[in-house]
């Protein structure tokens, strides 16, 4: 008879110890009731919690932690919840993106340093995914996904309004004087009406979608909402399956694999998700030792289409996407065209085919048939040339399709501050054919890359009707914006890219079709303008934004710190006695 020896687990040392050192482990986690049973070598799952009340789109994580933390204990785990930095889109300054590493690293450490044998990480808000998986990445040990799910549609005046993308257009309404302050104030209370993260098919929604793409979610964790009873199910399920995750001995990197990574990037093209989704998913493959460039970006999402009727690219949100069938169909519609590495593992133990093959739509006019798209052709496009040597990215699916092949005249702003000086400026030399030209908001510049890009329209332009204009920047913008806006220009201008050198006048030309990027200045003059250039000054020389400014990497490679790339693995802390 074969002797199958119980596989020692990583938290038997500390737990699993008959010395001074076990004692201490075991008898102050006894001190809130916990029996000496729970110390016999059953898998120990940390919930990594990013409940805050300033991030308002994860106020309901306690109750989710629960629903984690029972289905832990149905299966034989022993569950341990604990907090990690937890970055609120809408109230950190200068940007959320800015702690995305720092959080990151929060979380890698929490992981490490504690006796924990696997990991539910519970996300919702548009920076707190990347952070949660990159940090987890880095440990690699199992790891479930639990994203907190999308609020209930905004509903105003007999219709539905969606987050971010209502308020971009009602606040370019306000300014182009076509409604009042009043109503703008009553949209704000119902916009957001219940717990949950940003509706559209923003960041939050790309992310969570990207968990369930990857095979890190259960399935149907991008859209459940946040206050249906199966968003608590999807939790305990998770709950229930990390323990067995942890028996089978299946690490983070056996489903964060280059295949899953090929995946996500076609699910993305085929919901119009979010730019930021570039830069996230290149630093945690980056965390995994994955290869992954902004080439693949390019390359995968041709020729897929645009599936999803949802804002910020059409009218419905993620409620209705629910609904419809959420995202199995889409993965399913994608198995269907040869675009799906259908033997990718998922965290249910199951192939991502086995689980969305027969993934039923129930409403064709909000996720539309692969033959009968929204809209054809809507990958994320790389673009180079002379003003973005290693690539700048622009979304197709929520451009002007006119504007996407367009030469005009730059107006430039050297910074953010200098853009909301003079953009209201009846005098600002500018009409709809011009290019603006956004600098100085990159990694380093800004700090932190802000969501800056789709810089709202001059009000001169915005009072005759027109809604788009070109934009350029080293910024990036939010995944609930839209407009004919190139982004993440590398390397940005704060790094002595070419973007610095742009002056008011110049002309540039965009060819999306060519995959180009172009000023139209001789290299000489180029040059010249090169050698009078001068680095801005660092917003801050001190702490963490000094740590961030030095060791920043620029966004193709995806704005993580120099020294947190590449694969580390669970590696066990010496004794801290
Ligand atoms: Fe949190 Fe949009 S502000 S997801």
């Amino acid at each position: 008879m074969v002797n199958k020896k119980k596989p020692r687990l990583r938290s038997s040392e500390w737990f699993g110890r008959e010395d001074i050192y076990g004692f201490i482990y075991r008898s102050w986690t006894k001190n809130r009731g916990v029996p000496q049973d729970q110390f016999d070598g059953r898998p120990v799952i940390g919930i990594c919690n990013t409940w805050s009340e300033l991030t308002p789109c994860n106020t309901h994580f306690r109750v989710l932690a629960e629903h984690v933390r029972n289905g832990v204990l149905e299966a034989g785990g022993f569950p341990l919840e604990f907090p990690v930095t937890s970055l609120g889109e809408t109230l950190m300054r200068p940007t959320a993106m800015l702690y995305r590493n720092l959080a990151s690293m929060d979380v890698e450490e929490s992981i490490r340093a504690n006796p924990i044998d696997g990991v539910v990480l519970l996300m919702g808000c548009d920076k707190t995914t990347p952070s949660l998986i990159m940090g987890a990445a880095s440990v690699d040990l199992p790891t479930i996904g639990v994203s907190g799910g999308p609020m209930l549609s905004g509903k105003y005046r007999g219709h539905d309004i969606g987050s971010g993308t209502n308020v971009w257009s009602m606040s370019e309404e306000l300014r182009a004087g076509q409604i009042t302050l009043e109503e703008f104030h009553e949209a704000e209370s119902c916009m957001h009406r219940s717990h949950g993260h940003c509706m559209t098919m923003g960041t939050a929604s790309t992310m969570a979608s990207m968990v369930e793409a990857l095979g890190l979610g259960m399935p149907g964790n991008a859209a459940i909402p946040a206050v249906d009873a199966r968003r608590n199910v999807l939790a305990r399920q998770a709950g229930r399956r990390i323990v067995d995750l942890v028996k089978e001995r299946v690490p983070l990197s056996a489903l964060l694999t280059r295949p899953a990574f090929e995946n996500a990037i076609r699910v993305n093209a085929a919901i119009g998700g979010s730019t930021n989704a570039v830069i996230h998913l290149i630093a945690i493959a980056g965390r995994l030792g994955v290869k992954l460039s902004l080439d693949d970006w390019d390359a995968l999402g041709k020729g897929v289409h645009t599936l999803v009727n949802l804002m910020p690219n059409g009218k419905y949100l993620m409620e209705d996407f629910y609904y419809a069938g959420g995202l199995p169909v889409i993965i399913r519609e994608l198995g269907n065209r040869a675009m799906l590495n259908k033997s990718a593992l998922t965290a249910n133990g199951k192939t991502i085919w086995e689980n969305n093959k027969r993934a039923p739509c129930w409403n064709t006019d909000v996720i539309m048939p692969f033959e009968k798209p929204f809209k054809r052709n809507t990958g994320i496009a790389v673009l180079r040339g002379n003003l973005c040597p290693n690539g700048a990215i622009i979304k197709p699916s929520a451009a002007t399709p006119k504007l996407m092949k367009h030469k005009g005249r730059a107006v430039v702003f050297e910074n953010i501050e200098d853009f909301h000086r003079r953009i209201d400026d009846p005098k600002l030399d500018i009409d709809e054919s011009c290019v603006m030209v956004l600098k100085n908001c990159g990694p380093k510049g800004y700090p932190g890359m802000a969501e800056v890009g789709n810089m709202p329209l001059p009000p001169k332009v915005l009072k005759r009707g027109i809604t788009d204009m070109v934009r350029i920047s080293d910024a990036r913008m939010s995944g609930t914006a839209y407009g004919t806006v190139v982004l993440h220009a590398a390397p940005e201008a704060a790094a002595g890219g070419p973007l610095a050198l742009v002056k008011n006048g110049d002309l540039i030309e965009l060819d999306v079709a060519k995959r180009r990027l172009h000023l139209h200045v001789p290299e000489a003059e180029l040059a010249r303008r090169r050698k009078r250039w001068k680095a801005p000054k660092p917003a801050m020389r001190r702490g963490y934004w000094k740590l961030y400014i030095d060791h920043v990497l620029q966004a193709d490679r995806g704005a993580d710190l120099d020294f947190l790339v590449g694969r580390t693995g669970p590696l066990v802390p010496r004794d801290n006695h």
